[in-house]
């Protein structure tokens, strides 16, 4: 795992941002796996400026959302897609057709996780997937204790993370306590993950996640088996981590040989 540590929010933000563009312009049709959250708002930002500024392209882009509340429909203000509506998809030039996310109001939810998969398989596979992170150190809806191999499927959320959203709902709002999520399985498939953690309220998640042991107590902590992932982590997340100079230290190694190699 590669672990990249910044000294703040925006320059995560930015980080990321630079990995879809470099995956854009070697792919033009690639397909991204996104996150919803606060986490990954800066870095939406990031991009719908790019794309204003720079005519950063999305056309050929397909997307597939990791989860989405079971029980909400799109429209909802709560739910996942209106989410990515309002601070991604409306800003860019995406085909709407092309951006998928789990179907909340499905009449039969369980047979559409399994369009789902179906769908990212006929995609050609999720080529760079976006992730945050819980307090918790759950990926998706993926919460302690999920398969580690598990598929796209109908998840109970613990008390914990339905405490964590409850800032997004209005105090008369019900808010779900079920998900489709992608499973642990169907993220390990993706050929580049990058996930962003910012703020020290994710310190504990971000040392259980890097320093182990990998277990389903720490969802996360299967990314160290997977051959291509990016952390990128601000100051206040990398706090707990037993030894944030070592990773710091990599990066200048890795930025000099690049620079070198004129890879950069
Ligand atoms: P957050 O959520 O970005 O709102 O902290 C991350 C997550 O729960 O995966």
């Amino acid at each position: 795992m590669k672990v990249v540590i910044l000294e703040d929010a925006n320059e995560v933000a930015r980080y990321g941002a630079d990995i879809f563009e470099r995956q854009l312009a070697h792919k033009a049709d690639s397909v991204f796996g996104l996150a919803t959250g606060s986490t990954p708002v800066a870095l939406y930002r990031e991009l719908i400026e790019r794309h204003q500024r720079e005519s950063l392209s999305f056309a050929g882009v397909t997307t597939f959302n990791l989860d989405e509340y079971l029980g909400l429909p799109p429209e909802h203000p709560q739910s996942y897609r209106y989410f990515m509506q309002q601070h991604l998809f409306d800003h860019i030039d995406i085909r709407p057709e092309s951006t998928f996310v789990p179907s909340g109001d499905a009449d039969h939810p369980i047979e559409a996780c399994d369009e789902y998969e179906a769908r990212i398989r006929n995609a050609g596979g999720i080529d760079v997937q976006l992730l945050g992170i819980g307090r918790n150190g759950h990926i998706g809806f993926n919460e302690p204790t999920s398969c580690l191999t598990s598929r796209t499927r109908i998840k109970t959320l613990t008390r914990e993370t339905i405490d964590d959203n409850a800032r997004f709902f209005g105090p008369d709002e019900e808010q779900p306590h079920l998900s489709i999520t992608m499973g642990i399985g169907t993220i390990m498939e993706s050929r580049l993950v990058v996930l962003l953690a910012t703020g020290a309220s994710k310190a504990q998640a971000v040392k259980a996640m890097v320093e182990g042991p990998v277990s389903a107590w720490c969802p996360a902590s299967i990314l160290q088996m997977h051959p291509s992932t990016v952390l990128i982590v601000d100051e206040a997340a990398a706090g707990g981590l037993s030894n944030p100079e070592f990773f710091k230290h990599i990066e200048r190694e890795n930025q000099a040989l690049l620079t070198r190699l004129g890879m950069v």
